[in-house]
């Protein structure tokens, strides 16, 4: 029987170098063949709104969805560990939180949750790690501000911005927090970042010195309709879904995947 991935075997992965492979799935036959793969850590993403329902963006997913979904993946995964997103407005509160990530844990069968957002959110930190509940933080472009920001854009390009998310960064993993993703940042911040917190950094679009990478599961397939520069079609040069998998995991692991022109520079125009 093979272990599960755990949070402490992805801290001793960073510890020893080790880069992590990851990637988005919401149903079981992508994360059969994810798990298969290699792939480390499975996350069943919000993004679902957007790649799944056809939605704008993800604000419209529910927490009946986001457990409908984790259970079809947690049904194929063996070995993977499998994260949840809390969906938009389902947890303002700690105590709100708590009970959306038991409906995650119990009946989607994750083992770990994420929510976007930095220093505002340490207290539903805290809650949640004091109550064994696993914490992902979301820093940089956080899709559920969609209305707030006005469009999806690089973040913390200024001076005062990157210094506000290495700021959350800290915060989060001080207030418990076993993992972070950084969406859409230069790549230098996300390497100072990496360096200044002692857990793992799980990027996309924010460059090659994270602790590891994660893509949508669609994109990475060259399904989606718009190509985005931060992501990469797998499939392409390979003779199926499973080789091009395979290709994603060997490429995060020895740190070739994402190149330079998959990132965003802080001087970059
Ligand atoms: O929902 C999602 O797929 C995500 C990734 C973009 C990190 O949060």
């Amino acid at each position: 029987m093979t272990d599960r991935v755990s949070l402490p075997s992805l801290l001793a992965m960073k510890r020893r170098g080790e880069k992590i492979a990851s990637l988005t799935a919401y149903d079981a036959s992508a994360a059969a063949l994810q798990d298969a793969a290699g792939i480390d850590l499975i996350l069943v993403g919000d993004s679902l709104g957007n790649v799944i329902q056809g939605q704008p963006n993800t604000l419209s997913v529910t927490l009946d969805h986001m457990v409908y979904h984790c259970a079809c993946v947690q049904r194929a995964a063996r070995r993977a560990l499998i994260l949840a997103d809390l969906p938009f407005m389902s947890y303002c509160t700690p105590e709100q939180a708590a009970q959306s990530a038991a409906r995650l844990i119990r009946e989607g069968g994750a083992q770990a949750v994420k929510l976007e957002g930095g220093r505002e959110r340490l207290d539903i930190v805290r809650f949640l790690t004091h109550q064994n509940v696993p914490v992902c933080g979301h820093l940089g472009l956080q899709p559920q501000a969609i209305h707030r920001l006005g469009r999806y854009a690089v973040q913390g390009r200024d001076a005062e911005s990157a210094r506000c998310i290495i700021e959350d960064a800290c915060l989060l993993a001080e207030a418990g927090a076993g993992l972070l993703v950084l969406e859409c940042i230069p790549w230098e911040l996300a390497q100072e970042i990496t360096s200044a917190v002692d857990i793992p950094t799980i990027g996309i679009g924010a460059g090659r010195h994270c602790d590891g990478q994660v893509l949508v599961w669609q994109d990475m397939l060259g399904m989606s309709a718009q190509s985005l520069r931060f992501s990469k079609n797998f499939l392409a040069g390979h003779t199926g879904i499973k080789e091009a998998v395979a290709a994603y995991a060997q490429e995060v692991k020895a740190g070739c995947f994402p190149g330079d022109e998959h990132s965003f520079g802080r001087d970059d125009a």
